[in-house]
């Protein structure tokens, strides 16, 4: 049996092409035109002013806060429900992590308990916009302003994702994600709408911090004398290969956005008769990009999401588990972090939650297939 694969990446024509061109031209490291080139692109889509390419996602959210030049013990307001990059940037760099509860109808951080969490030692909030459906940005942003609070937003699953916002203007308008933050992130890893293999990218529209990430990025070599070092960087750059693919699929995003929600849409509509599940709930301020398909098995189901993906995975349906919260991580706890906290909505959806094949390439008769394996074992 043929198992469908969670994720496929979907490379062309156009990828080669930039890519050979590369090789041919022998600009194979992180110099030449697509770095440039992808940067001010993905900028400009996002409609931010300066984009700075960087290795990896995680490597994004990791100058991110550096850049901010927080203090030893300042605290960074994030969500537990999503991956350890986010609390390693935080840690990482000296900062105290503090987390918040998942919200349970989108799994998103939960806004209204950001409040109750900000303390004077509080400096940034750090948002995360959970499998391609957006934090609610708007009261998250007011907050942020209220307090005089930085906000690095984490965009990496929600390429091209879009929030219906109030924020700048008195009329309501579409704003894509990475809009947002002082400072916003992505990953461009083979999981991700936009792939370039690896990679990453922080967006602002500071020409000051953008100018930091750009030294952080690289050794933070003195612009005036190379070899010359002020302040101790990274070596976070992205190759212009891997620029050169991210500007080709850049080329064909909405038609990647709409595959995605063509899945979405798919799913939503076989699945949500089914009593045992409960489907990411999809805000009216919200255009989601269903980067993974989540699914969780709800209250009444006495099963948990490991004997269903064992399940699913004898009917040839590939699955990945969801998050598990930052507060339950070993790794933490022996930093004497989160010991003793409790966040039941990402404890519940991280024990019951997974996510179905969501990759460009799925086709309706393996998406049909997938429901009728959920089907045949929820029934
Ligand atoms: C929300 C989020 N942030 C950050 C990252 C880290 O990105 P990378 O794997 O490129 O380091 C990921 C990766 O999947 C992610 O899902």
């Amino acid at each position: 049996m043929n198992t469908i694969p969670v994720n496929e990446p979907m490379l062309g024509k156009r990828e080669l092409e930039y890519v050979s061109e590369c090789v041919r031209t022998g600009w194979v490291s992180s110099a030449g035109r697509f770095i440039h080139e992808f940067e001010r692109e993905w900028a400009t889509y996002c409609g931010r002013k300066y984009g700075v390419a960087v290795c990896n996602g995680t490597a994004a959210l990791q100058v991110a806060v550096a850049a901010l030049d927080l203090q030893p013990g300042d605290e960074i307001i994030l969500p537990t429900f999503t991956i350890v990059s986010c609390v390693l940037a935080v840690v990482y760099n000296g900062c105290v992590p503090v987390l918040v509860d998942a919200e349970p109808a989108t799994w998103c951080m939960d806004v209204d308990k950001v409040k109750g969490k900000i303390s004077p030692k509080t400096r940034a909030i750090m948002a995360v916009h959970i499998y391609g459906h957006p934090v609610d940005m708007d009261p998250l942003l007011s907050l942020a302003e209220q307090y005089g609070l930085a906000v690095i937003e984490d965009a990496a699953e929600a390429h091209g994702c879009e929030i219906l916002s109030r924020i700048k203007t008195n009329s309501p308008e579409w704003r894509r994600c990475g809009s947002f933050g002082t400072l916003s992130c992505f990953s461009f890893y083979a999981n991700k709408l936009i792939t370039t293999g690896e990679g990453g990218m922080v967006l602002t529209n500071d020409s000051k911090l953008a100018e930091r990430i750009r030294g952080l990025r690289n050794l933070c070599f003195l612009p005036g004398r190379r070899f010359r070092h002020e302040e101790l960087g990274f070596n976070f750059r992205m190759t212009n290969m891997q620029a050169a693919l991210g500007l080709a699929q850049l080329e064909r995003i909405e038609e990647i956005i709409a595959r995605k929600r063509w899945m979405g849409r798919e799913y939503t509509r076989r699945l949500q008769e089914i009593q045992a599940l409960e489907l990411q709930q999809q805000e009216v301020w919200a255009r989601s990009v269903y980067w993974m398909y989540g699914i969780v098995l709800a209250q009444e189901s006495n099963m948990d999401a490991r004997l269903l993906a064992e399940e699913l995975k004898k009917r040839g349906v590939e699955t990945r588990p969801f998050f598990i919260g930052m507060h339950e991580q070993p790794v933490f706890h022996q930093r004497g972090l989160f010991v003793g906290e409790q966040y039941p909505v990402a404890e519940r959806i991280a024990r019951r939650g997974l996510y179905l094949p969501s990759g460009l390439t799925l086709t309706e008769d393996q998406l049909e297939q997938v429901c009728n394996a959920l089907r045949e074992v929820l029934s």
